[in-house]
C-alpha cells in the first residue's frame, strides 16, 4: 500500500532500445519511494542496449527480443507481445523505445502504456525531434509524456515540460537540455498513473 492512500502498488514494466536514462530516472523514483510501484521487467529490442546493464544493477528482470533475429515485423511483434505479457504489468513505459508499435500491442495496452518524446507535441513527432526543433527555429522546446494510441506520437498528453532554445543551440545541446526535463516529466507521469490520479476524457487528461 502507498503510505498515504489505499492504493495498491502498481506493477510497471518498460520498453527501451538504448541508453536507458529515462528508464533509470523512473527506477530511481521507485527506489526512492516516490512512485508506489514495483518494476517487473525491461523488454528490449536491442541486445546491446545500455538499459540492460541498468536493469541488472537494479534487479529488474530483462527480456531481449532481438529485432534482427526475426524475419518479419509481425513475427517480432508476436514475440514482443509475449514478452510484454510476461511482465504482468499494470503500466508499460516506453522509455526510449525507437520503433513504432503495431495495433495489436497498442490495443492490448490501451490506456496503460506511456511514451516519452523529446518535443512539445504535437510539434515535431517522429525521429530526430530535437533536430527538427532547431531547424524549424522555434524559441521554446521541451518534452511530452503521452498515452500511446495507434498514431505516431499522437496519444493524450499527460505531462509536458519546456526549455528555451538558445541562439547557438545545435541538436546535441538542445537534446541535453531537454533530457534534464525528461527525467522529471517521465517519473511524474508514472507517479500520477500509479497513484490513480489520471482522469482521461478523450484527448484531455486531467490530474486529480
Ligand atoms: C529520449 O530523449 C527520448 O525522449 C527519445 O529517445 C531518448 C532516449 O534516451 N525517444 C524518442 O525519440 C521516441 N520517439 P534514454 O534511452 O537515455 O532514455
Amino acid at each position: 500500500m502507498h503510505p498515504e492512500t489505499s492504493i495498491t502498488r502498481k506493477r510497471i514494466a518498460f520498453l527501451a532500445s538504448g541508453r536507458g536514462s529515462n528508464f533509470q530516472a523512473v527506477i530511481d523514483a521507485v527506489a526512492a519511494g516516490t512512485i508506489p510501484a514495483t518494476c517487473t521487467g525491461l523488454v528490449t529490442d536491442n541486445p546491446r542496449a545500455y538499459a540492460i546493464e541498468r536493469a541488472k544493477s537494479a534487479g529488474v528482470p530483462v527480456t531481449v527480443v532481438d529485432y534482427a533475429r526475426f524475419s518479419s515485423k509481425a513475427a517480432y511483434e508476436e514475440a514482443l507481445l509475449h514478452a510484454m505479457r510476461g511482465c504482468r504489468a499494470d503500466l508499460f513505459v516506453l522509455a526510449g523505445y525507437m520503433r513504432i508499435l503495431g495495433p495489436v500491442i497498442v490495443h492490448e495496452f490501451s490506456g496503460r502504456m506511456m511514451n516519452i518524446h523529446p518535443a512539445l507535441l504535437p510539434a515535431f513527432a517522429g525521429l530526430h525531434a530535437q533536430r527538427q526543433a532547431v531547424e524549424y527555429g522555434v524559441k521554446v522546446a521541451g518534452c511530452t509524456v503521452h498515452l500511446v494510441d495507434e498514431g505516431l506520437d499522437t496519444g493524450p498528453i499527460v505531462v509536458q515540460r519546456c526549455v528555451p532554445v538558445l541562439p547557438d543551440d545545435d541538436e546535441t545541446t538542445l537534446a541535453d537540455r531537454i533530457l534534464i526535463e525528461e527525467h522529471k516529466a517521465l517519473p511524474l507521469a508514472v507517479q500520477l498513473f500509479c497513484e490513480e490520479r489520471l482522469d482521461v476524457d478523450g484527448r484531455r487528461v486531467r490530474v486529480l
